[in-house]
């Protein structure tokens, strides 16, 4: 008979800086999958780890039992080069929207598997399911298959990948125990290598928007990643990029989606382009259908211009449900009843704009959770009109605040006021869009 490890002492052991032997943190680990361990057990575990962090070995062991607790997908029919991105997280963050379609359009097939809002930080998955009637539940027959007719498909974690993941996943973003190298390595790592893919790019953010906002930690991070990746015989390219202030200009499911569709019929804020077009480039590469950055720059801004990748997106939109109306101005997607313009509140220069208050902002509105068992409201968020370093004039607009409410609307005036730093000048400058290139 398999002896089971005592819960407490696991965690006692975890929160005195204590190595786990393999036994103890895989025993651990698999107990929780078989219910012997709770989820009020695991919260503390997870909040030890946060304080702890993790050995190398313990890293190892949790990404391999997260891997195994589920199924690796199934190569399928598709044969171009299987080659994905994932970001480790941030606020206005609606890149993967454009770039698996833009991927598929470049000639690799993308199955992507995302996650939904964690912390102050929304998910691909809520975004999506903004879209009227789209699925992001679907089988992996049916995922195989439109992988196969389209390029690309987005879907979320099943029952059968890492599903330790998807539930240490849901208990992190309500307990606080995201910010943690070990524990966003291994949520990520394991996701992706189910995925079995030839190339993978890892977006990794930086600034107070991301979960580990320092440059030397956002490093760290990556390194772990393309460590656990090569360690694993998966090629990982990650690229750090700022998150010190939004990216683009909506933060909010269904307003993020809007951007992500101007983007892709060739318009859209610049920034988020210019990220769109890095990463797009580095999976080219990644994937060999380039032979360089440069020319893998080149050909995503001729495929974003000539607007093939709009033309992939609403295939895939079709293909998982979902319907969009490209000619009405608002794509036919769910808008907000209310609206507040919020304007400043002296003259100045826009010295900052906090991701991280955005981004936490948006919740108490609805749109992100406070409990794993709620739904998200796809139509409440912010239009942020200036970005760092314009000059204001008293009265000038700063945002636009969507609600569902009246009250809403006061309390997303508030974060904006809170959010939006007018000042008699700048206070630093802005990290460069695209900061550093890290593979093994
Ligand atoms: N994205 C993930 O999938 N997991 C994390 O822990 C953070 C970002």
């Amino acid at each position: 008979m398999k002896t089971r490890v005592i819960p407490q002492q696991v965690i006692a052991r975890k929160r005195d800086g204590h190595p786990l032997s393999e036994h103890e943190l895989e025993g651990f680990l698999k107990d929780y999958l078989d219910g012997h361990v709770g989820d009020d057990q695991m919260a503390a575990f997870l909040m030890a780890v946060y304080f702890r962090g993790m050995r190398d070995r313990e890293l190892d062991v949790l990404v391999d039992v997260m891997l195994h607790s589920g199924e690796v997908l199934e190569r399928g029919g598709a044969g171009a080069p299987r080659v994905d991105k994932h970001s480790t997280g941030g606020v206005g963050d609606k890149v993967s929207l454009v770039l698996a379609p833009l991927a598929a359009e470049l000639g690799l097939v993308v199955p992507m598997m995302s996650g939904r809002g964690l912390g102050h930080t929304g998910g691909t998955l809520d975004k999506l399911e903004s879209i009227p009637g789209f699925r992001t539940r679907i089988s992996l027959d049916r995922f195989d298959r439109i992988l196969r007719d389209v390029g690309c498909a987005m879907i979320g974690q099943t029952e059968e990948i890492a599903p330790l993941d998807r539930r240490l996943y849901a208990l992190r973003d309500v307990t606080g125990t995201v910010p943690s190298l070990p524990l966003i390595t291994a949520s990520i790592m394991s996701k992706k290598l189910a995925e079995n893919l030839d190339g993978l790019v890892l977006d990794v953010k930086v600034g107070e928007g991301a979960f580990l906002s320092r440059m030397e930690d956002a490093r760290a991070l990556a390194r772990a990643m393309v460590g656990v990746g090569a360690a694993r015989g998966l090629a990982v390219t990650a690229v750090l990029t700022a998150m010190d202030r939004p990216l683009g200009r909506m933060v909010g499911n269904a307003l993020e989606v809007r951007e992500a569709v101007d983007c892709l019929a060739g318009g859209g804020p610049g920034d988020l382009r210019e990220v769109v077009t890095e990463l797009a480039a580095e999976m080219s590469l990644a994937g060999g259908v380039v032979p360089g950055l440069a020319e893998g720059r080149q050909r995503a801004a001729e495929v974003l211009a000539g607007g093939g990748a709009l033309t992939r997106f609403e295939r895939l939109v079709a293909a998982q449900g979902g319907s969009l109306q490209l000619s009405d101005k608002g794509y036919g997607l769910p808008a907000a009843p209310v609206t507040r313009v919020v304007a400043a509140n002296r003259a100045g220069v826009i010295a900052r704009i906090d991701p991280h208050a955005l981004g936490y902002g948006v919740i108490p509105m609805g749109g992100g959770r406070t409990r794993q068992d709620q739904d998200v409201d796809p139509r409440v968020g912010f239009e942020v009109r200036v970005r760092v370093g314009d000059g204001v004039l008293r009265g000038d607009p700063l945002a636009v605040v969507h609600g569902a409410t009246e009250d809403d609307l006061f309390i997303g005036a508030r974060v904006i006021h809170e959010a939006v730093t007018v000042a008699d000048g700048p206070e630093g400058s802005p990290l460069p869009q695209v900061l550093e290139r890290i593979t093994a």
